[in-house]
């Protein structure tokens, strides 16, 4: 058994890029857990998709030996961490299991809103922050500038930084000798009682559900009795172990450690994340403070494109979710659509990252709406209802007012961008609040602004005009009373409730003009003139025109080949088969997919 004086539990903490998954690799090649032939990119990002974007969406626990100048073998626990504001939720959640953060600067681009938003996460739960300059090999590294502002913005002394490249492999012993003296390592606690918090979980098709692990107290062994402190469900320990990178199965899990349990469990839904593991014979008196729940914040609706496919796509959303607790989804129907799920996100990455993952792995053909929020409507009879679907809006004669949800965003930026920004905020329905000075060059905006706005394209916007260089991080704020209609689009009179939207009545026509325009050239012309039409209740705010197929396609065939006219009818018949019929008219499943990108 370790001495919990040799162990130390830590994370990487950066903003995205920043080269958390390289330095883990670096380290972890140090401690040689890897050898150079098994080794390949970002070891701890092991989903298909995480590789491809670099990004990391999981974070992955893996326990590292490290022997350190003092000639002791110590435990070194590190939990990578994603760094997207999307995901702050699973940051905060692996601090939780840590006694130290290592915070990542890129030495290149300097502090960042997510550097800021992670620090204060880790001060927050009083770890011990070792700062360190990565990338110091780039020509364009200001290492000064860097040290300054981990002074002047993050007030940490400077003259603890370790300076890194993890690409060149410098300064990495000099980190892991810094983590053994400054991070401590695990409290010793009195009480003998067991109590292990489950940080994060996974489901695998084969073992079941892989809970991870912090030991506060006590030990978990391989068939040992445990019970749930949540809902006091009692059970048995299939497996435990530690990821030295893979899982490696263990005996006993001792106090202080980080690893894995594998509980006896019919159903996923058994395992709380936040939830206290504790012994089923002497279970503890008082539970781990356990973690926030999670709320989605963005809304959208998942249909497969041919309707055969609805169970097969109850399945995949079922099991992306048992990875996933933070997405959530409910079944719904749609006139125009058929059966979907009305699903939930953290965030646009995380939507996107979903309905990517359902795509490949799963292989699914997938039409998902435009994206919403969740609203507060107030109605006139007094009543409240949250309304996180375009189509469910109570009729506007009921409703008394409308609340959206605002953000409070935190962007930093070069100072010379700073008039572009503001008038993106404006743009945005937003409102800027505060003005700091960061160091010389940059300076953070705070600013109110309505999620619905952010949600779309502001990240993108707000990177093209400060040339990649502003960076922002939000957090919910309140929720506000605003001017919001909803737009509905109508294909020959019927409307069609996939394409509706909730805008802000001052956007209503500009954005009725652009989907009806939009639509106008992906609808085929049929038989009959289609009108489209945008309207807001009854008025009609914007409309355009698909013209009728004027001549019958057949008669091109001279009337006399039978074959030919068959062929013909057949490949009709082909082409119909990605259309949804909406009334008596067949909508091309790209119409759905380019709705979703009119944006302004
Ligand atoms: P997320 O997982 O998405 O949060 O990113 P990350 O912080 O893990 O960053 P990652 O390790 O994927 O590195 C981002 C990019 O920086 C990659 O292209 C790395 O090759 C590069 N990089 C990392 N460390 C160094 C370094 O020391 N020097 C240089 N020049 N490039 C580096």
């Amino acid at each position: 058994m370790m001495q919990q004086k040799y162990i130390r539990n830590f994370s990487i903490i950066a903003h995205i890029d920043h080269g958390k998954s390289t330095l883990a690799d670096r380290m972890m090649q140090m401690c040689n857990l890897i050898d150079d032939r098994t080794f390949h990119e970002c070891m701890l990002d092991d989903m298909d998709l995480e590789q491809e974007r670099g990004i990391t969406i999981k974070s992955h626990p893996v326990r590292m030996n490290h022997i350190a100048e003092d000639g002791i073998s110590y435990e070194m626990n590190l939990i990578d961490t994603p760094g997207h504001v999307d995901f702050a939720y699973e940051v905060s959640r692996s601090l939780a299991a840590c006694e130290g953060a290592v915070l990542l600067i890129d030495a290149a681009q300097g502090v960042q809103a997510q550097t800021v938003a992670n620090v204060n996460l880790a001060m927050k739960q009083n770890l011990a922050i070792i700062p360190v300059i990565n990338k110091i090999d780039l020509p364009s590294a200001d290492i000064d500038l860097c040290l300054e502002q981990l002074e002047d913005i993050l007030m940490l002394p400077a003259e603890d930084a370790v300076l890194v490249s993890a690409k060149e492999n410098t300064g990495v012993p000099e980190l892991l000798e810094a983590i053994v003296k400054q991070i401590p390592p695990p409290p010793q606690t009195d009480g003998t009682e067991t109590k292990a918090i489950i940080f994060d979980s996974v489901y695998n098709p084969y073992r079941g559900v892989i809970s991870y692990v912090r030991i506060f107290s006590g030990s978990l062994e391989k068939n040992s009795s445990i019970q749930l402190y949540s809902t006091g469900l009692k059970t048995e320990l299939k497996e435990v172990g530690q990821f030295a990178p893979d899982m490696k199965e263990g005996k006993t899990l001792y106090p202080g450690t980080v690893g894995y349990i594998i509980p006896n469990l019919k159903s996923p839904k058994d395992t709380k994340i936040g939830d206290t593991v504790t012994d089923a014979i002497r279970p503890c008196s008082v539970a781990l403070p356990g973690f926030e729940e999670i709320k989605p914040m963005v809304f959208s609706s998942l249909y497969p494109i041919d309707t055969n496919d609805y169970n097969t796509l109850k399945l995949s959303v079922s099991k992306l979710q048992l990875n996933d607790a933070a997405f959530s989804y409910q079944m719904e129907t749609s006139i125009a659509l058929g059966f979907g799920f009305r699903c939930g996100f953290l965030g646009l990455l995380h939507m996107e990252i979903i309905q990517e993952r359902l795509r490949r792995e799963f292989n699914m053909d997938i039409i998902a709406t435009y994206p919403s929020v969740v609203y507060n409507v107030y109605l006139k009879n007094g009543t409240l209802e949250k309304i996180d679907n375009p189509a469910h809006l109570p009729d506007p004669a009921n409703i008394d007012y409308i609340e959206e949800p605002y953000i409070e965003a935190n962007i930093m930026l070069p100072n010379k961008g700073i008039g572009s920004v503001m008038n993106l905020i404006m743009e945005k329905r937003g409102e800027c609040t505060k003005t700091e000075n960061m160091d010389r060059n940059h300076i953070v905006l705070t600013a109110e602004i309505p999620l619905l706005e952010v949600m779309i394209d502001f990240h993108d916007k707000l990177k093209s005009i400060t040339s990649g260089y502003g960076s922002m991080d939000y957090a919910p704020l309140d929720y506000r009373r605003s001017k919001l209609v909803k737009l509905d689009i109508l294909v020959n009179g019927d409307p069609v409730d996939a394409f509706s939207t909730i805008v802000h009545h001052e956007h209503t026509r500009l954005r009725g003009k652009i989907l009806v325009d939009r639509l106008k050239d992906i609808i085929p012309p049929q038989m009959f003139k289609i009108a489209i039409q945008a309207s807001v209740g009854s008025s009609v705010i914007a409309r355009s025109t698909v013209r009728a197929l004027r001549k019958d396609v057949t008669s091109k065939c001279y009337g006399g080949d039978i074959t030919r006219k068959r062929k013909l009818l057949e490949k009709q018949k082909a082409g119909k088969k990605r259309m949804k019929q909406v009334g008596k008219v067949n909508i091309p499943q790209e119409a759905f997919i380019e709705v979703l990108k009119c944006t302004e």
